[in-house]
Parts: C-alpha cells; structure tokens; sequence
C-alpha cells in the first residue's frame, strides 16, 4: 500500500463533510482536485471507502477504518511538529486559534502583535459562532478557543481574558435614542434583529428577556454582527451587541447605544482549553499574552 499523508489528510476532511465540495473549500483546493486524491488513496488500499447512496455520500466500513488510522496518524504527525517546535523555543511554530466571530472585534489585533514578537509562528486563525465553536472544542481541533461563556458540557480550563459588555443598539433618530432609563419592557415592543441560532450573544440576549418575562419580538434573524449593524442603518429594527463590535463607529456614525435599564449586560471573554490537554509551547506563549503576562521565553 503506497498513499501520501496528503491523501489522508483529504480523506480524513472528506470524511468528516461528507462532501467533495465542503472538503474542497476548507482545503483551498479544487473539488476534482480532492476527487482525485480520495480516488487515488482508494486505488492504493485497494477497496472504495466511500459509496453514494442516492445523493448522499457514505462511508463504507474500509473507510471508516481508514478514518481512524488517518486520524491517529494526523495527531501523530502534529504532536511530533509540536514537540520538534517546542524544542526550537518560539523560532518556529503553528498556532491554531478558533474564535466566536464577535471577537473578532479584538483578537486578531492581540494576535497581529504576538505574530509580529515572534515572526517564526504560522497563524491560523478560525471566526465561527459559537456552537460551532464548541464542536471544534470538542474535536480538539484548535489550540486555544475564545468564547463568551465557557461551555456547559466540556470540560475545560477557562481564563477570562477581557470584558465584554453588551449594548442595545438603535439609529441615531430612533425615538428611544438620547432618552434616559428605558426599560426592557420598552426595547422588547421594539422591532428586533436577532443574530442566528447557534450564536453566543443570541443565547445571552434570549435569556436575559426570558428572566425578565419578556418575548422579543423578532423582525430580523442575520447571521453576522455587521449585518445586523448596516440593518439597524437601514432602519430595521434595533439589537444588542457586543460593544467591541462599535469599536470603530465613531460619534458621527448611523448607530446609536441606548440607555436602557440594567445594561450594559456584562459578559467577558474566555481563552478556553480542554482540561488535560498539552499546550505547545507557542500555545502558552500566546495565553501569556492574552493575559498580560510576559513571557519568559
Ligand atoms: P457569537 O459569540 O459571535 O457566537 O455571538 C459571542 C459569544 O459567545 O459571546
């Protein structure tokens, strides 16, 4: 049997999509491109390790076989990079770092400058929601996650890293706007745009309604704080961000934060990691400077 660790590595995200397509996409490669490696891994083992069942791909039992071996293969290799970096110090070395997308108001700054200490160190930085966010955490898949709460169900080692104040966010001539002292109960008779389902502020903004016995009523549902933000432009409605997201609004701009009652909703940002996982030693680095700590390196 003669395959590349590349063809396990496209197997191994083929598998896991369950799509050429979606493969191809986090890859950067072409969808023909993955085909072929995955027709060619096949060829070498000599058995198919994936069948279409109507319009859906699966695995066959040889391919489930040949996930875990890529896998644990994979992890192999990495575990040996991360060992090989870690006996060079910080001159050389990966760092996978997967964020809620509403931090990213703030990470990547915090990153750009560790990066620019230690120009050895390979980036890579992963903007997702927070539900998706905790299934990478799950998977092990990043070195450190960075989230708005830390998770119910994982177990993990949790610092929090920053404040993360939640505003509400109307037009510049909403009536409500320059007004003192609003209640909820005010901003809930509002028209309101809601992040998607899955998002961590989403999650905060829901439950702080339902503690007050109030329903939002929702006008709007988008999937990105930008989004929401030109829609409150646009005179749709109102919603509660983050405050990093109006970072570089400016006085003069379309959006204004209203004075209600018990906001700003104060939540923070944590730096998340499995408990007993093993941090590379340009993992710690980086923790140490999320929290302000120098680094000893
Ligand atoms: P979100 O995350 O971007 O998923 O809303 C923010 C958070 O978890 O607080």
């Amino acid at each position: 049997m003669r395959f590349s660790l590349r063809q396990l590595h496209i197997f191994e995200a083929v598998a896991r999509h369950l799509s050429y397509t979606r493969s191809a996409e986090e890859l950067h490669l072409t969808q023909p491109a993955v085909f072929a490696q995955v027709k060619q891994l096949e060829e070498s083992v000599g058995v198919p390790l994936l069948e279409r069942i109507g319009k859906k791909l699966h695995l066959t039992s040889a391919g489930q076989e040949v996930l875990v071996t890529s896998r644990e293969t994979l992890k192999a290799i990495e575990h040996l990079e991360m060992r090989l970096a870690d006996m060079q110090g910080l001159k050389k070395g990966r760092l996978h770092i997967a964020i809620v997308t509403t931090a990213e108001y703030l990470i990547p700054r915090l990153l750009g400058e560790f990066c620019t200490r230690y120009p050895g160190i390979e980036a890579a930085l992963t903007v997702t929601n927070r539900e998706m966010l905790l299934a990478r955490l799950a998977e092990n898949a990043d070195d450190l996650v960075i989230l708005g709460a830390p998770p119910e169900h994982i177990e993990v080692v949790a610092t929090p890293i920053a404040d993360n104040p939640l505003v509400v966010v109307a037009r510049q001539d909403h009536p409500l706007a320059g007004k003192k002292k609003i209640s909820l109960k005010q901003v809930a008779e509002e028209p309101f745009i809601l992040r998607e389902p899955g998002s961590g502020t989403r999650l905060a903004v829901e439950r702080h309604f339902a503690d007050h016995g109030l329903n939002l009523r929702v006008r709007m549902e988008l999937g990105s704080n930008e989004a929401i933000k030109q829609a409150i432009a646009g005179g749709l409605g109102i919603s509660i961000l983050s405050r990093h997201t109006l970072a570089l609004e400016g006085k003069q701009g379309p959006l204004h934060t209203l004075d209600v009652t018990g906001f700003p909703l104060l939540r923070h940002w944590y730096v998340a990691y499995q408990t007993g996982k093993h941090l590379s030693a340009t993992a710690e680095a980086f923790l140490d400077h999320l929290l302000g700590r120098e680094s000893r390196r």
